[in-house]
């Protein structure tokens, strides 16, 4: 045999071999259910296990824009599917669930599902688990347990995607919501703190004090431009992006759009028909 079929034969034998090891050592789903099988709505800590169905799954995923840069946190991981399914979008995945036989359960799947690299259930209470660092939370729980956890969600980093199947966060109403056979998902966006007054400087030296009063992610207020005071147009606030709009003291429409770091946001003031201006403002 000439040395480069050879090295050919040599390579399809050697990757043959790797594929018959790897597939008696990989798991596969069915040998995960022999060692442990749930059944739909037995008790949970503080909720029962129902899954998420996988087309949900996705949708509450596709909503929240799940990339390979997101640390996904579900809570209440159940079997793992929702925390699997991010890992296969590329994303770091962590799920927090409280039944020690369901932890295994889906720990075997991440394995069978070769996601094992990116996906990691831990076992824990979803009310004592530090999941900070999440950029993306998925949850099925109920509205009660969502009401508990929002104090702690609304803490988190602003621009933190947070869905939910089925159960709402009270007054905080969603960013968005999507329906799929008579089942709801929703998101929300976490937004930065806003409330309180400003002090704004453009790049010509202008001057202007913004009052604003927020709910959650809505955002109201007025400006005080030239010592006139009057209400900001179309205020709207997403995560830390910062928008709004008014008249200034010579009747020119401005546009600021910024975004939120604590108690400064630094953007841009548009005027209607010009130009572009850099403008920074503190918090009083
Ligand atoms: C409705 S199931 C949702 C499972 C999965 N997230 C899904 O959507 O398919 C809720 C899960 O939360 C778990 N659970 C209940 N209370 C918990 C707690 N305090 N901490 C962690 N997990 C909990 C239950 O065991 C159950 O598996």
């Amino acid at each position: 045999m000439k040395p480069r079929l050879l090295l050919r034969a040599t390579t399809f034998a050697v990757a043959g071999l790797l594929i018959a090891a790897g597939s008696a050592f990989a798991k596969d789903r069915k040998e995960c259910d022999r060692v442990y099988k749930p059944s739909v709505g037995q008790p949970g800590k503080d909720v029962v296990w129902v899954p998420t169905p996988d087309e949900l799954v996705q949708r509450m995923l596709a909503m929240a824009k799940v990339t390979p840069k997101d640390i996904v946190y579900d809570l209440g991981a159940g079997d793992g599917k929702i925390a699997i399914a991010a890992g296969k979008l590329g994303a770091t995945a962590v799920g927090i669930e409280y039944n020690p036989d369901m932890v295994k359960l889906a720990q075997c799947y991440v394995e069978a599902e070769g996601v094992a690299g990116k996906v990691k259930i831990i076992h824990g209470d979803i009310f004592k688990e530090d999941f900070s660092r999440a950029t993306v939370v998925t949850m099925y729980l109920l509205p009660e347990l969502n009401l508990k956890l929002r104090p702690t969600i609304l803490n988190m980093r602003p621009g933190t995607r947070v869905t939910s199947h089925q159960f709402t966060m009270g007054d905080w109403e969603a960013d968005e919501t999507a329906e799929i056979d008579y089942r709801t998902a929703y998101l929300w966006i976490v937004p930065a703190k806003v409330e309180g007054s400003w002090n704004f400087r453009d790049a010509s030296g202008q001057q202007f004090s913004v009052a604003l009063t927020q709910k959650y992610q809505k955002i109201s207020g007025d400006v005080t431009a030239g010592g006139n005071k009057q209400p900001l147009v179309g205020a709207t606030l997403r995560g830390d992006e910062i928008r709004f709009a008014f008249n200034d003291d010579k009747g020119v429409t401005r546009t600021l759009t910024g975004t939120v770091r604590g108690n400064e946001i630094n953007g841009t003031l548009r005027a209607a028909g010009g130009g572009e201006v850099k403008v920074s403002g503190t918090r009083r």
